[in-house]
């Protein structure tokens, strides 16, 4: 059976699930990578901007420039920068259209695992990177809680539904991201694993948010209303509700960072 595929089209509703997922994955990603002031950086899959934002408040960076091929995405990146010194162009991560050492640091923010080609994307991050720069990614894990959707594939699973798998996803573990950033001849590799939590204010913003966008999306526009409520009532079950009504999901991902020679 053809999987349905996963889209990034729509930067709102990003913004309302995973915007908030990778900022908070972000933050910890920047401290692992305390990067100096005044770099060239390039932001890889930069999506609607939700990882861009936290580099051009935090870094000083001397250039921002982001990447991806959703124009739903880079609309709403460009919307939500405007005026600012970040510049988007529609591309993809396997060919990028930049020349051989033209920045100091190439991030790649939960983008690896939607690339098929995820070794073709860290070689040509390492060549448009000069040398003695950085190239570094995070993803969601498999591993423990892993991404903040895998809570959500396992109940669909269990429904009789599963949720398209992202090409690129044997990347995501810290030993498959040591692999591909040695092979790209990067050096002084370190990895790091990070751990998040949120807090929605009930069960109904928990599953608006999370199923509006990536992977379950589509899942849940195959489903039907009765497979609907029971995944609704597994999840209530998997993650009950506080005293307050609250919902917590929590996610863990792998970070990455090698020196380019
Ligand atoms: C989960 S989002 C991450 C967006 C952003 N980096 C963030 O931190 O929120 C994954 C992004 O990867 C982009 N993407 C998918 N395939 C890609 C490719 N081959 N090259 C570059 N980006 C790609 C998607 O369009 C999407 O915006």
């Amino acid at each position: 059976m053809t999987q349905p595929q996963i889209r990034f089209d729509d930067g709102a509703a990003y913004e309302r699930y995973m915007g908030f997922w990778s900022r908070s994955a972000g933050r910890v990603f920047l401290d692992f990578l305390s990067p100096p002031a005044q770099q060239r950086w390039l932001d890889v899959g930069c999506g609607n901007g939700a990882f861009t934002t936290l580099v051009m408040e935090s870094c000083a960076p001397a250039e921002m420039h982001g990447i991806d091929p959703s124009e739903g995405q880079l609309a709403f990146a460009r919307e939500r920068m405007a005026g600012g010194a970040a510049s988007f162009q529609q591309g993809d991560a396997m060919a990028l259209p930049f020349e051989p050492d033209a920045f100091d640091i190439a991030v790649m923010a939960l983008v690896i695992q939607f690339v098929p080609d995820p070794a073709r994307a860290v070689a040509e991050m390492a060549r448009v990177v000069a040398p003695g720069g950085t190239v570094a990614t995070y993803v969601w894990s498999q591993d423990g809680a892993g991404s903040p959707s895998k809570v959500f594939s396992e109940v669909f699973r269990a429904c009789g539904f599963s949720p398209p798998s992202p090409p690129g996803r044997a990347a995501t573990g810290a030993g498959a991201l040591r692999d591909l950033w040695a092979d790209a001849g990067l050096e002084a590799i370190e990895t790091y694993a990070i751990t998040v939590q949120r807090s929605f204010e009930s069960f109904e913003d928990f599953w608006t948010s999370s199923t509006g966008s990536g992977t379950l999306k589509p899942a849940v526009a195959s489903m039907d209303p009765d497979s609907i409520a029971r995944a609704q009532a597994m999840l209530r079950e998997r993650l009950p509700a506080d005293a307050d009504g609250r919902i917590t999901n929590s996610a863990d991902a792998n970070a990455i960072k090698g020196r380019v020679p």
